[in-house]
């Protein structure tokens, strides 16, 4: 993993390891090969397919643009997709009058060459919008302060597609719960269980979808289920294309 920060040309875009960023190192070595384990992982798995996951993906990463419908942004508001990939969601919501700071954490470090580049070539921010921040590291292991130097904590949170993809999800879940300001929003779109789907048509989906690593993991969906039952947060589902995926709101 390569601690180098890029910035692009106009220096709209900072890029850096979560470790080399405004705090030093994380901690242990154990601990730092954890991250290096599963930020090689990722990187094996999207170091060609990135090159094209854009246009691959919008056919069945469904739900995402209504996730972005309910993200709320103000001038002031500070926001962050954890698994950001590409920076897809995070270049639409920047394309917005007011999109308020724009975060993106991800594990891997050949997604984030690809957001880097991405936000560089469609989003030139107007003047005074402040720039995406892009940081390399685990959800599991978020730090406001230490990964992205910010003292506050942040408005809204969301996942696209990626919790199901973590090995630690429940971690995942809790450090994105205590990043998140009182009142904060945590937005997640996944698999759903596709269970109003016709049979046959989900079974050869879930064949299909399996051919990339991808698929719906009830336990996340009981977890998100058991915070709202617990008291800990309000929690609603909403079903994208008869259960192909939901998109939970929870609010803290
Ligand atoms: C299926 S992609 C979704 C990308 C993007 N959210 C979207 O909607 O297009 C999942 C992303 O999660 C990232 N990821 C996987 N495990 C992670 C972890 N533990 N911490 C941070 N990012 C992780 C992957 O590197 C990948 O970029």
């Amino acid at each position: 993993m390569s601690d180098r920060p890029i910035t692009d040309p106009a220096g709209r875009v900072d890029v850096a390891t979560a470790t080399g960023a405004a705090g030093g190192p994380v901690s242990s070595s154990t601990h730092r090969r954890e991250v290096d384990g599963q930020a090689q992982a990722m990187d094996r798995m999207y170091r060609l397919t990135r090159h094209v996951y854009d246009v691959t993906r919008r056919y069945y990463l469904l739900g995402r643009d209504r996730l972005l419908t309910k993200v709320v942004t103000t001038a002031s508001t500070a926001t962050l997709e954890v698994g950001c990939g590409t920076a897809r969601n995070l270049v639409k919501l920047a394309r917005r009058p007011e999109p308020g700071t724009l975060y993106g954490l991800d594990a891997s470090h050949e997604m984030l060459e690809t957001a880097a580049a991405s936000i560089a070539r469609h989003h030139v921010p107007a003047s005074g919008h402040p720039p995406i921040v892009l940081r390399q590291g685990l959800a599991e292991q978020l730090d406001p302060r230490r990964m992205f130097g910010r003292d506050a904590p942040f408005d809204t949170i969301f996942f696209s597609y990626c919790l199901s993809m973590v090995p630690t999800w429940p971690g995942a879940i809790e450090a994105a719960m205590a990043s998140l300001r009182p009142g904060g929003t945590l937005l997640i779109v996944d698999f759903w269980d596709q269970k109003e789907l016709p049979r046959p048509f989900a079974a050869a989906l879930k064949r299909w979808l399996s051919l990339f690593h991808v698929h719906y993991r009830p336990e996340v969906h009981e977890a998100l289920t058991e915070l709202g039952r617990s008291g800990r947060a309000d929690v609603s589902f909403e079903s994208v294309a008869r259960r192909y995926a939901y998109i939970a709101t929870v609010r803290v």
